[in-house]
């Protein structure tokens, strides 16, 4: 008789935003004609750019010839596209990668989703509390976790709490642990660490024989300088961290799918036996085994990002975005609100008016002003009592958003 991974059973019903989604669908089926404006998912709404869109038409052409014809491509990802993210996202930063380091997907989630396979089940996960929940439900669904709690918290994780009250900046976890998911500009809060802050970690994971899984989707939204855009940029960083890097968020790549994972050599964790295995031929491993690469196609599409006028463009887009990360701001501001993020990254993060809880939010927004947004509970415990907003929607949507957010909700 087939028996299930009984794992899958200690999650809550949905995934975050399918429950969102759900929500949403019902209430446009109970008002037909109510016009609802989405700030929830952090979906791009731009175009992809001209540059990007040419590329992929000749590559589309290239397919129709014998000649030029692609089948399987390597796994890992092709040479010309993973030579460019070298040359470009890390040499001018002063960070040298072996071209076998980088590894082209179709998407972070998949990655930062798929790491844990790698890694034994006694390993300690310790996450930011609140996060991008995949980090959390990937691992519960491997078997890494006991049972939800009543006080909303899976058993044998570490909750790294980050609240208003310190800066959104985690602390080092009291307890030994072995694998740290960091998300850095932080999807939901904004956050992001200086190069001192990033070493503290650095330095614990090399100390603690830890691994750091680091989610670096949002780097291009770093605005201020002195913000590591690479963990690599922290001195020691490539024997103790994995990077994870994406198209979908500086390139509007969402419904197109490309990203990187960089897994150096240097990075090792320990066989039962007490033997130091690296990572890399692991990852390696399983790549090529349950996964056929991103489309030629696609990754001529990414491979444009890296001209001249492809950096110009993205540049434009990033350009776009954070300007409605300012008029959400600024507008939540004026009325009054607590509001962080925003400013090195595409989310604004609110504490909910008057204390109310994040899903009794969102039922109002959605209600009073047909706008969605992300309950913060939905990330983590500590989000409970906050509210995301994502500054991925068109420029007059989002001013229509605010105008909402002043004049329809009741008190
Ligand atoms: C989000 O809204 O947090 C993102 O869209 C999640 C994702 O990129 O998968």
């Amino acid at each position: 008789m087939a028996t299930i991974n009984e794992n899958y059973l200690k999650l809550p019903g949905s995934y975050l935003f399918a429950e969102i989604a759900r929500k949403v669908a019902k209430f446009k089926t109970d008002n037909p004609s109510a016009n609802v404006i989405r700030l929830g998912i952090g979906d791009v709404t731009r175009p992809l750019p001209p540059s990007i869109i040419a590329a992929m038409h000749q590559a589309v052409d290239e397919m129709s010839n014998e000649a030029t014809f692609r089948g399987y491509g390597p796994e890992q990802g092709y040479p010309f596209l993973i030579q460019k993210i070298i040359d470009t996202d890390y040499i001018p930063r002063g960070i040298h990668l072996d071209a076998d380091e980088v590894f082209v997907s179709d998407g972070s989630k998949s990655d930062v989703g798929n790491i844990q396979e790698i890694f034994g089940l006694n390993n300690t996960v310790a996450i930011t509390d609140p996060v991008y929940p995949v980090y959390l439900d990937t691992n519960v669904m491997a078997g890494r976790t006991a049972d939800l709690g009543a006080n909303g918290r899976f058993g044998n994780v570490v909750y790294l709490s980050c609240n208003a009250e310190n800066n959104f900046i985690p602390a080092l976890p009291a307890a030994k642990v072995d694998l740290i998911y960091l998300c850095m500009p932080n999807n939901p809060t904004g956050t992001t660490l200086t190069k001192k802050q990033l070493k503290v970690w650095v330095d614990y994971a090399r100390e603690q024989d830890a691994v750091i899984l680091y989610d670096a989707a949002y780097e291009a939204y770093i605005q201020e300088p002195d913000i590591p855009h690479s963990i690599y940029e922290i001195e020691g960083a490539k024997e103790v961290a994995i990077e994870f890097r994406s198209f979908s968020k500086n390139a509007g790549f969402t419904g197109t799918r490309c990203a990187f994972t960089v897994v150096p050599k240097a990075v090792t964790a320990l066989t039962a036996s007490g033997r130091r295995q690296p990572l890399n031929p692991l990852w390696n491993r399983r790549q090529t085994t349950k996964f056929n690469g991103v489309p030629y196609i696609v990754q001529k599409g990414a491979e444009a990002v890296y001209t001249a006028a492809g950096q110009h463009q993205i540049k434009e887009l990033i350009g776009y975005y954070m300007a409605n990360a300012k008029v959400i701001r600024d507008g939540l501001l004026s009325i009054g609100l607590t509001v962080f993020g925003g400013v090195n990254a595409p989310y604004i993060w609110l504490k909910t008016p008057q204390g109310m809880d994040s899903w009794a939010f969102f039922d109002k927004l959605l209600t009073e002003a047909h706008l969605v947004g992300t309950p913060g509970s939905g990330f983590g415990p500590s989000g409970e009592g906050y509210f995301r907003l994502t500054a991925f929607g068109n420029q007059e949507n989002t001013r229509e958003a605010i105008e909402r957010i002043k004049t329809r909700l009741k008190v």
